[in-house]
Parts: structure tokens; C-alpha cells; sequence
């Protein structure tokens, strides 16, 4: 049988295609930017020839590869030969004159196309991603390529519109030893991720041309063309016609860039170049958005199921004081009544920013502090930054670290400065926040992850923390290549981190990222270690160059997998700067450091729409802003709008004036409510998350999620949806007090009065003074609530209710799911409960699963319908009457009735209309 089905999958894949030998819109790149653009610039590279008024890529025929000889079959798949047409013709040297391109049919859904030199091996990406054991036996796409002796392209379709593909290659393929670029025709221009820029839109454009760089950068949110904090190289299109989306991921972790624009005829097309690795392609077929995020995520590593705690309100900054500092806020925030589940502590806590200590003058009593907070059910979230200091006699984590070998070295002895500190061998040195030059931990090498375990595991024995924040892992390193550091003490000779000038260090095409974000030593080591510095896992060796955008994501790992001997057998919160595909199976992520602007509050949701396609859903942006003063206005509105951020925290920047809800008293009521409403639907997100956490699904999605025919919902991006129960519609506008919302197909209700607003698709104004934020339910949706308190610890104890928005033909239907909120999850759902509720011809079920002992003391005490037909004559619990006081039928069609069943017991409620 698997004989029968790769003959014909083989056949399926060597089918010719005619392809675009090139077009003048795919740009040729200058290393200063398209400015400079003139025909004598671009007549130094023998791969471009101006036109017009643009110096673009050559036809595929001259500056492409072409098929060599026929696929050879491979156990899933089969491989083709390329080799460089004219070798003279180049865009900056080194052309890999002979290329294997390769088709590895995954799933059926899944297939992985791979280009890479047929005579050496190159850098592939070392984070590890699951691949099924068997291939797919009938795949959905069909990979065609051109044949023998042709210029060679490929394209894959679905294999029911074969005619249509989703990715199609347009001109030459270039694969250069450090620089690669392939150019794909894309099926519309619903075209979403790919990151981490800032973007001011979801969806992104194509009319003007855009160029993003990405690569791992300490840079704050602003600026669109500039990289930030984390590298996902993956993308979701959508194509309105069909209701369908596929997604691509370029598996490639060296600096790369990409471009979004039109070809001449019109049709949207995606450029990437990277200057290194392989071309190493994935594409998900879905066909429905969620279908498409299930399979990434089970690919790259199924998001990370939060402590229950985590998803409670938190709240940080840098800037504070002393334990009394934060004590006082905390004393307001109580007074106030404010929920609160976290308190983050910043590197204000440390001694002289030394990460494993605190200052016990400034700082004393923090250890009896913890328990303070832990005695009214706070949790304590201490940051640690990846840079240690330089001290060996006095500071043991660094000598403890030197004893285990685990910082990072310069590639080469000869590379080591001759003013390397003593006794730093060949570390690469650099400063950061300490006083003192900093060593980096190479978090790839086994020794490194032991030795950061048993530093997590002492210090928690000083001050009991519950969640570790990792911050600065771009790595970031102040003032790379300048005289000094903005923060080097001023009595000090100048002094930084100076990387050499050789191939990895001064690549031919450094990315647009030398160029943007006010990038001063215009080097791609740009606040961060030298590229000619040393990786290793014990078993492979690599550059920084290749694995730059993977320490973040390297030192995730150890810190999650640290933290197992602190928490055995508990789930864990991390909470990470810089993240890559993967990331989201072990930490939360915040956006970065943003600024108390109201553009900030709306391109937030932008980046939480992304990340949950990046498989990162735990994501939230500091709430009021980190940098400058928040007024109360937009603290207000972003209180709001962070109550529906899945990890919801306001944190501050030093010197900012306080921002914490209490500050003021306007704002401490308007989040004492709208965290009211984001504590009573917690056991619902709780419930998104389990989804997230056991199939890959997403927790916050874009309106068109479930609309995908919709042009009007493709380029909603102010609004999103938790799963697809609840809308969120914030108001982003400085003064306004009501906005206009879309609504897609079907009935939409105010979550807070249960009132029929709108019957979608149509775009309402919907009033929204300073106090409301407008959210509302899908007609369609149950939705599990529990009364709200001040903490988690609290709330988790309090009666449950259930939320039943009806659909036009009086449906709805949801689940629950609940466990102690901390365990790890096991295969076998030890310990854990999970409901349906479907409501359907009059009655409500609600059937039990798994373990019913979680929920034991727990009952359900309120069902709240909205859109229900007529106040009913009877109603009829577990075969039982309910007397007619328990329910009230108000105006609006709103039915409430209160009840008191066990949670773990199933229920059956039927009306009598
Ligand atoms: C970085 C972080 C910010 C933190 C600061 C001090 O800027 O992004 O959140 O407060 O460092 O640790």
C-alpha cells in the first residue's frame, strides 16, 4: 500500500509548471538601502540589471538554477538536483553552485520543502520540532517543480485547486553562502504575521512596498521597519474566496529580512532573504484558520498551560524603592479593592543589579515580604537578566558558573581582546544594567542549564518567588562597537564591546537592521554579542552568527526545565522578552517596552493577534505603557482593554510617575470592574487555554477567524475574540466615548446586560463613556463564569455560573474545564474535570468527565440566558421543579436562574415555554 502511494504522490509531484522567469518589481539589495539605487550601483552585481528607474533581479534563466536530471524517490518524498545557471552571475559571491531540492511529505496536511548545498552540510536550526513518525498517506497539496534542463521553480497548491496555488515561486532563486532569496506569488493579500515588527496593522500591505528586518534586537516598540525582541518567520494567508488559510514557516534563524509588494501584473508577492542557513519551508494546509494554528503548534511545541494564577491581574514596575516602596502600592491597590494576582519586582531588587541577590539594606525584609504576599494570596515574580558579572571572588553564581564553563566564547583565541578581564579566559565580555562587565551563558550546553537550575533552586532558598521574568535575552548588550555604554560609569577610560571585522561580523549584506531603529555602529551586532562568538550543545558547535535570535528561546528552556527542581510536579510562569517558533511550549511573552501613547494601546492588540498565531497565546502588552507619564484617560481605556489581554500586566518604566489602578481613584474603579469581568470569565479563558495546551489552538483570534469569506472582518484590528464566545471592541481613541464596531454573521450580545445588539454582519456605534469597554457574546456560545473576588486563590473557591448567549435557532454550546490550577498535566488528565454544555429544543445538558474530586464543594449556582424566547411556565432541574421564585425573566429576553447543583454531577435543565 505505501508503495502504491508514493508512486503516486511521485507522479502528483514531478507534473510541470510554467513559471515566471522574473519580474521588475523583485528588488535587487543595496547594503545601504534601495536609496542608493542607480544603474551604476546596481551594475556591481551581475545578478541585477536596471530598468527603468529600478535595479531588480534578473530573469530566472540568467541568475536562477535549473533542474538537473530527474527526482530521485526518498522514503517520504523524493530529492532534485540544481545547479547555478552561469556561476559569473551573482548578487555578492559564493554561490552554492549545486543545491538538492527536497519535498518531505509530513502529514497530510504538512509538507516540508528543503534547498541546500548537495556538497556540504550548512547550519540547520537545532530547535528540536515534532514530526510525525509516519508520513501522511494521501496528502492535500501537490509540490510541482519545473523538469530537467529548465530554469527551476516550484509551487504547491492544494490538491483540489491545482490551478491555484498558495505558493508559487516567481524569477531566480539566489543561495549564496551568505545570502539567500526566494521570491513567492501569494493567493491574496490576506496575509498576516511573520515578526517581531511593530505593526499598526494585522493585516499587511502591499501597495506600498514594505521591508521588515528581523533579528533578535533590544528595541523598544515604535518604529515599524525596526526588528524587535523575538524572530517568527511564519505566516498565515487567507484566501476570501475559498474561506480557507494555509501558513508557511521559513525555518531560518539568521538575520533575515522580508518584503511585501506587487509584481508587475499586479499580484501580491513575498520576498525573504536571510544570510545564512538553508531554505527550510513548512507549509499547513488547515483549511480553517484554527485547523492551521493546531498544526503549527503541533509542530513546533504545543503552548504551555499557565498557572491559574497567571491569568489574575499583575502588576509591576521598574522604579520601585524598597519592600515598603511596594508595600504602599500594594496597601492602595487592597484599599481600592483592585483584584490582583501578581507582584512583579524588577531589577530594583537586586544588589547592584546581580542577578541570585538582593540589596539587604535597600531592599531588606524582601524574603519575609514574599510571605507577606503569599499570606494574601499574591504570587512573586522576580526578573533575572541573562548577563552575570564579572566579579569571581565575590559573587559565587559567576565562579560557580566559571567552575561549570558555561559562558559564551569568542570563536577563536585570536579573537579575545587584549584587555580581556582576568580570569575570563575567552569569554566574551560585555556590560549591561551591573556596574561591572558582564560574561554571557551559553544556555545551549548541558552544563549551562545545570549550573542555572541549581542558581534558581539556591536563591528561591533566600526569597521565595513563584515566576522567573527573563529580560535582556536578545541578548542585549549596551554600546556594542561605540566608545561606551550610555551607562558606563562616566569616570571610567572608554570602554565596550568591540567585534572584529571578518566575514561573520561584517557580512556582505548585513539586512535592512543596520539601518533602522537608529542603529549606531550600523553593524548587526548592534547592541548585542559579537557574532564571532561560540555556541555550544555539547555536541555541535555554533556561531553566535547562526543562533543570534535562539538565545532567548535557549535560555527559556533552561529556565523552564530549571525550574522543575524548584516547583516539582508544578507547571511553571516564565516570562520571556525574546522568543522563536517554540517558545510559546515553555513562556508567556510582553510585547516590549512601549510608550504611554495611545497608538502604543492599539498596535498592542495587533501584537497579541500575532503572537497567538506564533503559538505564544499567554501575551500581553505593559498595560498604561512603560515609557513616559499615562494619563488617567488612557490608563483607564488600557485597563480595559489589558483585562482581555491573556496575561494581563501593568508595568512601568523608572522615573515614570506611578501608574498602578489605584493611583487614581477613577481608574481604580474602572478596573475594579472590568477585572470583575475578566475574574468571573476566567474559568472560560482557563478552558481556551487547556485547548491551547492540549490541541494548539489559539486564545485570542481575529474576528474572521470564523469568517474567513468576510472581507469586512479581514481587516478588523481593533477588536478580537476569545475563542470564538467572546468580542472585545476597546476604545484605542484619546476623548472618545463611543466607537463603531463590526459585528460578523450572527447575534451578538452585551456580555454585561445580556441585550441583543446586533444581528451581523453590520457595524454598529455602540456608546462606550470612559467606564465601558464594549464586550459582547456570540449568540452560539455558553460560557463558564465564576464569581469574581480579589484573587484567583479566592475566586476559584466561589459559585459558578454559566453564560448561554442563544443562536437564532435557540442553540448554544461550550465547555469547562478545571483542575487545581498548578499541576503538570499528564497524558492521563489525572486530577482533572472537564464538562459540555449544549443547549438545544428547550433543555440544557451538562455532562461530566474525568475526575470529579477537583470539583468537589464547587456548585453551580446561576444560569443566565441571553436571547431566551419568553419567560417559561416551569422549569425542571435533575427531574426536580424548580420554584418559580428562582428565575426572573427580565426585559431584553434576559432569563436568570439560580439553582444549586454540584459542579461534578451531570445537569439536565429543561424549560417548559
Ligand atoms: C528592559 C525591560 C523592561 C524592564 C527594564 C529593567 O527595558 O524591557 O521591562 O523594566 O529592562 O529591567
Amino acid at each position: 500500500m505505501a508503495s502504491f502511494v508514493y508512486i503516486l504522490f511521485f507522479f502528483l509531484l514531478i507534473s510541470d509548471i510554467s513559471a515566471q522567469d522574473g519580474d521588475v518589481n523583485i528588488e535587487c539589495p543595496f547594503p545601504e538601502g534601495q536609496d542608493v539605487s542607480s544603474p551604476e550601483k546596481c551594475a556591481q552585481y551581475t545578478a541585477c540589471e536596471w530598468t527603468d528607474v529600478q535595479c531588480h533581479l534578473r530573469g530566472n534563466s540568467e541568475a536562477g538554477y535549473a533542474v538537473e536530471g530527474a527526482p530521485v524517490p526518498t522514503e517520504r518524498g523524493y530529492k532534485l538536483n540544481l545547479k547555478k545557471i552561469d556561476q559569473s552571475v551573482t548578487m555578492f559571491d559564493n554561490d552554492i553552485r549545486e543545491l538538492v531540492f527536497e519535498v518531505i511529505n509530513h502529514e497530510d496536511y504538512h509538507v516540508q520543502i528543503k534547498i541546500y548545498d548537495a556538497n556540504e552540510a550548512r547550519y540547520e536550526v537545532p530547535v528540536p520540532l515534532n514530526l510525525p513518525e509516519e508520513a501522511g498517506t494521501s496528502p492535500k497539496y501537490v509540490v510541482n517543480t519545473t523538469q530537467d534542463g529548465e530554469p527551476f521553480s516550484f509551487s504547491v497548491s492544494r490538491d483540489s485547486a491545482p490551478e491555484d496555488p498558495l505558493f508559487s515561486t516567481v524569477g531566480a532563486l539566489i543561495f549564496e553562502d551568505q545570502f539567500l532569496q526566494f521570491t513567492s506569488s501569494l493567493q491574496t493579500e490576506y496575509l498576516y504575521g511573520i515578526g517581531e515588527n511593530i505593526r499598526n496593522t494585522f493585516k499587511h500591505s502591499f501597495q506600498s512596498r514594505e521591508t521588515k528586518p528581523l533579528f533578535a534586537r533590544d528595541q523598544p516598540v515604535g518604529d515599524t521597519e525596526v526588528n524587535n525582541y523575538g524572530v517568527h518567520p511564519y505566516y498565515v494567508n487567507v484566501n476570501h474566496k475559498t474561506g480557507t488559510a494555509h501558513s508557511v514557516l521559513f525555518f531560518n534563524t539568521n538575520a533575515m529580512e522580508y518584503s511585501t509588494y506587487v509584481l508587475s501584473d499586479g499580484s501580491p508577492a513575498l520576498t525573504f532573504r536571510s544570510i545564512g542557513g538553508i531554505i527550510d519551508l513548512h507549509f499547513f494546509l488547515g483549511p480553517s484558520l484554527e485547523d492551521v494554528n493546531i498544526q503549527y503548534t503541533n509542530m513546533i511545541g504545543l503552548p504551555a498551560f499557565p498557572l491559574y494564577w497567571t491569568l489574575g491581574f499583575q502588576l509591576s514596575r521598574y522604579g520601585y524603592t524598597s519592600v515598603e516602596d511596594v508595600r504602599e502600592v500594594r496597601e492602595r491597590m487592597r484599599a481600592m479593592a483592585v483584584p490582583q494576582d501578581g507582584q512583579t519586582i524588577d531589577i530594583d531588587y537586586m544588589l547592584r543589579f546581580r542577578d541570585f541577590t538582593y540589596d539587604t539594606d535597600v531592599w531588606a525584609g524582601l524574603p519575609e515580604f514574599a510571605e507577606e504576599l503569599h499570606n494574601d494570596n499574591i504570587k512573586l515574580t522576580i526578573i533575572l537578566d541573562p548577563a552575570l558579572v564579572i566579579d569571581f571572588e565575590n559573587y559565587s553564581p559567576g565562579q560557580r558558573g566559571k567552575d561549570a564553563d558555561v559562558f559564551v566564547k569568542w570563536m577563536s583565541e585570536d579573537l579575545v581582546p587584549a584587555d580581556q578581564e582576568p580570569g575570563c579566559e575567552s569569554y566574551v565580555v560585555g556590560y549591561v544594567w551591573p556596574d561591572t562587565k558582564t560574561m554571557f551563558p551559553d544556555f545551549f550546553k548541558p552544563e549551562t542549564k545545570a549550573w542555572w537550575a541549581n542558581e534558581l533552586a539556591i536563591f528561591h532558598e533566600t526569597v521565595n518567588y513563584d515566576a522567573i521574568w527573563i529580560d535582556m535575552n536578545e541578548p542585549s548588550n549596551f554600546g556594542t562597537n561605540l566608545a561606551r555604554p550610555w551607562n558606563w560609569p562616566p569616570e571610567r577610560p572608554d570602554w565596550s564591546l568591540k567585534c572584529p571585522y571578518n566575514k561573520w561580523d561584517s557580512p556582505p549584506y548585513p539586512t535592512k537592521m543596520v539601518r533602522v531603529g537608529g542603529c549606531e555602529s550600523q553593524r548587526i551586532s548592534e547592541k548585542t554579542i559579537c557574532m564571532s562568538s561560540n555556541h555550544t550543545n555539547g555536541k555541535e558547535t555554533f556561531l553566535h552568527y547562526d543562533v543570534h535570535s535562539l538565545y532567548g528561546w535557549s535560555e527559556t528552556v533552561a529556565t523552564y526545565e530549571g525550574l522543575d527542581g524548584v516547583f516539582p510536579g508544578k507547571r511553571h510562569a516564565v516570562l520571556s522578552r525574546s522568543t522563536y517558533p517554540g517558545s510559546g511550549h515553555y513562556v508567556t511573552h510582553w510585547l516590549g517596552d512601549n510608550t504611554a501613547e495611545w497608538s502604543h494601546l492599539r498596535n498592542s492588540i495587533v501584537g497579541m493577534l500575532e503572537f497567538n498565531l506564533f503559538g505564544v497565546p499567554m501575551v500581553g502588552a505593559d498595560v498604561c505603557g512603560f515609557l513616559n507619564d499615562a494619563t488617567m484617560e488612557l490608563c483607564a481605556r488600557w485597563m480595559q482593554a489589558g483585562a482581555f489581554y491573556p496575561f494581563d500586566r501593568n508595568h512601568n518604566g523608572i522615573g515614570q510617575s506611578p501608574q498602578d489602578p489605584a493611583f487614581w481613584p477613577e481608574v481604580a474603579a474602572i478596573s475594579r470592574d472590568v477585572l470583575a469581568l475578566r475574574y468571573k470569565y476566567l474559568p472560560y479563558l482557563y478552558t481556551l487555554f487547556h485547548d491551547a495546551h492540549h490541541h494548539g489552538h489559539s486564545v485570542v483570534r481575529p474576528l474572521f477567524s470564523e469568517h474567513m469569506t468576510d472581507i469586512d472582518a479581514l481587516v478588523v484590528d481593533d477588536q478580537f475574540m476569545w475563542g470564538t464566545g467572546i468580542m472585545i471592541a476597546p476604545v484605542l481613541i484619546e476623548g472618545a466615548t463611543k466607537r463603531s464596531v463590526y459585528f460578523p454573521e450572527g447575534e451578538w450580545y452585551d456580555l454585561e446586560t445580556g441585550q441583543l445588539v446586533a444581528n451581523g454582519p453590520t457595524t454598529l456605534q455602540i456608546e462606550a463613556p470612559l467606564e465601558v469597554i464594549p464586550v459582547f457574546s456570540r449568540g452560539g456560545a455558553i460560557l463558564p463564569c465564576q464569581e469574581p473576588a480579589l484573587t484567583t486563590a479566592e475566586s476559584r473557591q466561589n459559585p459558578f455560573c454559566l453564560t448561554v448567549a442563544l443562536d437564532s435557532g435557540l442553540r448554544a454550546s461550550g465547555e469547562l474545564f478545571w483542575d487545581d490550577g498548578e499541576s503538570v498535566h499528564t497524558v492521563e488528565h489525572e486530577g482533572t474535570f472537564s464538562a459540555t454544555f449544549e443547549y438545544a429544543n428547550d433543555t440544557l445538558k451538562m455532562a461530566v468527565f474525568d475526575s470529579k474530586t477537583v470539583v468537589s464543594g464547587l456548585a453551580l449556582e446561576t444560569i443566565s440566558f441571553f436571547g431566551f424566547p419568553s419567560n417559561p411556565s416551569g422549569v425542571v432541574v435533575n427531574d426536580e421543579a424548580l420554584s418559580p421564585s428562582s428565575w426572573k425573566y427580565e426585559e431584553d429576553m434576559v432569563l436568570i436562574v439560580h439553582l444549586s447543583v454540584p459542579l461534578g454531577e451531570d445537569l439536565l435543565v429543561k424549560f417548559s415555554l
